[in-house]
């Protein structure tokens, strides 16, 4: 064989392993409005970064005839590339190869770039559209899986992890994407779940759809397993892109600072309208989000889940930071099961990669109820608790308006070490509500006046006296647990202020192999 002839059997077998599973296949894939595994790669990457591995890897089953049915790259598509200029490591499962289901070999390639990837300190994203345990290897998938759960595992915490689910994800195949940091799910072509439906309808009688079931609505809105639904796969890809612009390589550096022009005195004189007179009624806290971050420019995630409370990226002249903001525009604003889970794991995301937290607080308490107590919310609400007060990032904290009982406590306080603590103006800090309050400490008085209109117009006093005491920020600014009082216009200034100040932060939590998070 001459020099040209090898070169030209590399070339050849280039173009085999590019085929995947055949025109057909791949006709059949764009027939279903999805993207080929390669096709995803490149509108992920920078345009000529990606350089794949294993291309010419085959699987060495030879169960139920597999010895004759051979694709080059068993399925799924490794390598790296990279995005915006930074390295990262992906796999993409090609469904055209026998329904990108996971061979032995086929979790050694994605196991070999996982292994890489935690050695340089590199995010890996993987790509998701599989059928599950490829049915003929029998035990050696199910092997196989396990070796990427370890490694997910281990790599949590060091390298961010970001899943793309385009296809099918089922059985213990979730629950890759369910270690990871963030999860995006592509909008009616894409379904998640451990059971499928005609086994539910097996074995519990109900009768549900795919979408229905497992789709990505489903889980962006009921149960929260996805971070993201994206309109299509092309958006999912762009959402994975945007997101490595907030997150660092890995956990021992920094998220980039990219240049900022959009004035850091920007002073916004709607700020200072923008909570209503009354009390009880409800503003956007987005609202004040976009007015005060760089470029109106906020990364949203978790949108559909828990909207009680919002969490997601943003930029302060260009430094990257986690926000957490109580939505007084949905159940209030209130703390409940769901929205304690979704705030403290975005908090532990943002710790472990060192991103700061801004935390804006209008907050009426714990959602009170046997729903809430039955489903565990002192063990749920506690996470939260846990989430800020292990975490060693910078912690600035803006008490809009309400913040009460526990849940003041765990909104980021003083005493959970929040570094910088300010308040706006019309900000209420205390024990509870005044209706509450006095029917508790008044109870025995106003049950003694018979006559009810007398009874209300002493409970109005009494609650006047109360708001006059206590619903303020003043109090406690008096005893310093809110550094300073600020006027809401001057909101973003004094927030990059205060990351710039608490840029060089060191503070670490006691050796101990793990803690015991309240699970
Ligand atoms: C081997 C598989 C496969 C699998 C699909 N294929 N799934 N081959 N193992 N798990 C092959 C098909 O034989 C077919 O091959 C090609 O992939 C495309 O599959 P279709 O069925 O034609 O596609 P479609 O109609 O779109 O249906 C997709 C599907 C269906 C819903 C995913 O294929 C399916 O139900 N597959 C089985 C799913 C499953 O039960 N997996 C095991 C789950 S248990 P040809 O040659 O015709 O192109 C599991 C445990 C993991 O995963 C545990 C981890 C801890």
């Amino acid at each position: 064989m001459s020099n040209q002839d090898k070169i030209n059997e590399l070339i050849k077998k280039r173009e085999e392993a590019k085929l995947g599973g055949g025109i057909k296949r791949i006709e059949k894939q764009h027939s279903q409005g999805k993207f080929t595994a390669r096709e995803r790669i490149d509108i992920l990457l920078d345009e000529g970064s990606f350089e794949e591995f294993d291309m010419f890897v085959t699987h060495r089953c030879t169960n139920f005839g597999l010895e004759k049915v051979k694709f080059l790259g068993d399925g799924v598509i490794t390598g790296h590339g990279t995005i915006d200029g930074r390295v990262v490591y992906v796999f993409s499962q090609d469904f055209t190869v026998m329904g990108g289901s996971l061979s032995e070999t086929f979790a050694n390639k994605i196991c070999k770039i996982m292994d890489q990837a935690m050695t340089v300190g590199a995010p890996v994203i993987g790509i998701n559209d599989s059928g599950g345990a490829r049915i003929q290897e029998g035990v050696n998938s199910l092997a196989g899986y396990a070796e990427i759960f370890q490694r997910n595992i281990l790599a949590s915490g060091v390298i961010p992890q970001i899943s793309a689910i385009f296809g099918p994800c089922a059985g213990g195949a979730v629950y890759s994407p369910a270690l990871t940091d963030l999860v995006i799910m592509s909008d009616k072509t894409s379904y998640m779940f451990v059971t499928g439906p005609k086994v539910t309808k097996t074995v519990t009688g109900e009768d549900i759809t795919t979408e229905d079931l497992g789709g990505a609505s489903v889980h962006a809105t009921k149960s929260g397993v996805t971070h993201f639904k994206a309109d299509d796969e092309e958006e999912g890809l762009l959402i994975i892109r945007k997101l490595l612009e907030y997150l660092p390589q890995n956990n021992m550096e920094d998220p980039i600072v990219t240049e900022c022009n959009d004035p850091i005195d920007r002073i916004e004189d709607a700020l200072n309208e923008i909570i209503p007179e009354n009390p009880n009624k409800p503003y956007n806290v987005k609202d004040v989000i976009h007015l005060i971050v760089d470029d109106d420019e906020f990364l949203e995630v978790h949108r559909y889940y828990a909207q009680n409370i919002v969490v997601g990226f943003a930029k302060f002249n260009g430094m990257p930071v986690g926000i957490v903001a109580n939505q007084p525009s949905y159940l209030a604003g209130v703390l409940d099961i769901k929205s304690s889970i979704k705030a403290a794991r975005f908090i532990r995301l943002c710790d472990c990669f060192n991103i700061p937290i801004v935390t804006l607080v209008d907050v009426p308490g714990f959602l009170p109820g046997s729903i809430q107590e039955y489903g565990g919310i002192i063990t749920h609400g506690a996470k939260l608790m846990f989430a800020y007060c292990e975490a060693t990032v910078p912690k600035i904290t803006i008490t809009l308006r309400k913040s009460y009982g526990g849940a003041h406590d765990v909104m980021s306080s003083k005493q959970l070490r929040g570094d910088i603590n300010y308040a706006w103006p019309g900000a209420e800090i205390a024990v509870m509500g005044a209706k509450g309050a006095i029917e508790v400490l008044e109870g025995r008085n106003l049950r003694k006046i018979k006559d009810p209109e007398k009874a209300a117009d002493y409970a109005d006093k009494k609650e006047m006296e109360y708001k006059t005491k206590f619903a303020n920020p003043y109090e406690a600014a008096k005893y310093g647990y809110i550094d300073d009082v600020i006027e809401p216009r001057n909101t973003r200034f004094r927030v990059i202020r205060a990351l710039k100040t608490l840029s060089t932060k060191r503070q670490t939590n006691p050796p101990k192999k793990h803690s015991n998070i309240p699970l």
